[in-house]
């Protein structure tokens, strides 16, 4: 920390000392992190190093053993998924989870419908005549994201039509059209060639600088990570080895043995995948 006497921003998100057991396996091992406003954060180990399972705990869907969450300063740790969804967190799974029977835009209508809270949800979605007309400030917002994404051409088609890595574009555009200040993406790239992992890419710097919005990124593309994130937690084997900035993280030797792999570790200052 630098000598500055500014009070830094309180965290939108953080959580203390969470531990998550599974029988004898400790998936997650007293694990402590922040996620500051407007920031990118990323969460990387190898596999099996318990990233899901914290995402788990910080989306509300898994309890854990010990240790707090909070948002937004206050205690979450005992509260449901829909519950922080409705205070602002969204989050993308490592297998995308969509309605197949559903468009395109209609997924993505849907979650900017609940964050408006401007109609009867659940009526919508099961009413066989379709959607209720949409209103202008919605469509330009669905629209903008369809193009973000390079959606636009598939918005009329169901979902179950199209391939993972365009499954897992419409994920991302549903979670950033659902408005949340804390966006929580577990291996968005995964699926997706280079072309659709840089418009990710270009989609995620716009919602942080635009719209103010917190990431917390998994993801196994390093390059990526370090590219694009302001500060990176390393697990592995459910401890947190280290955190650091990109640089910070390049030149840990703990990271380059642990992950990166010492023979393939990169020079310092040099990017790899
Ligand atoms: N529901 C579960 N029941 C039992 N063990 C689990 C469960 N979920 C995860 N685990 C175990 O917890 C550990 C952490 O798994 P987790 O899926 O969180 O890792 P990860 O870092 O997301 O890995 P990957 O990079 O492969 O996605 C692993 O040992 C895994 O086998
Ligand atoms: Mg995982």
């Amino acid at each position: 920390m630098s000598a500055v006497s500014a009070v830094p921003a309180p965290p939108r998100m953080q959580c203390r000392d969470v531990t998550v057991r599974f029988g004898g396996v400790v998936a997650v091992n007293s694990v402590s992190l922040s996620i500051p406003p407007a920031s990118i954060v990323g969460l990387v180990g190898p596999n099996g190093a318990g990233k899901s399972t914290l995402f788990s705990v910080l989306s509300g869907l898994a309890r854990p053993n010990a240790g707090e969450v909070e948002f937004d300063g206050t205690d979450v740790t005992g509260t449901s998924a829909q519950h922080r969804a409705r205070l602002g967190l969204a989050r993308t799974f490592q297998h995308p989870e969509v309605f197949s029977g559903l468009t395109v835009r209609e997924h993505i209508t849907l979650a900017h419908r609940i964050s408006t809270r401007r109609s009867r949800i659940w009526s919508d979605m099961v009413t066989a005549r379709g959607f209720r007309r949409a209103g202008q400030e919605e469509v330009e917002r669905v629209d903008s994201l369809l193009e973000g994404l390079r959606l636009s051409r598939v918005a009329a088609q169901p979902v179950a039509a199209l391939s993972l890595g365009m499954t897992r574009l419409v994920e991302i555009a549903r979670a950033l059209a659902a408005n949340p200040t804390v966006l929580l993406l577990d291996e968005p790239s995964s699926g997706l060639d280079a072309q659709e992992t840089a418009q990710v890419v270009e989609v995620f710097r716009l919602a942080v600088e635009r719209r103010g919005v917190s990431l917390l990124l998994v993801e196994h593309d390093m390059s990526m990570v370090l590219g694009l994130c302001d500060y990176v937690h390393v697990l592995d084997f459910g401890v947190k080895i280290a955190s650091g900035t990109p640089d910070e993280i390049r030149a840990d030797p703990a990271v380059r043995a642990a992950y990166l792999g010492e023979e393939q570790a990169p020079e310092q200052g040099e990017v790899t995948s």
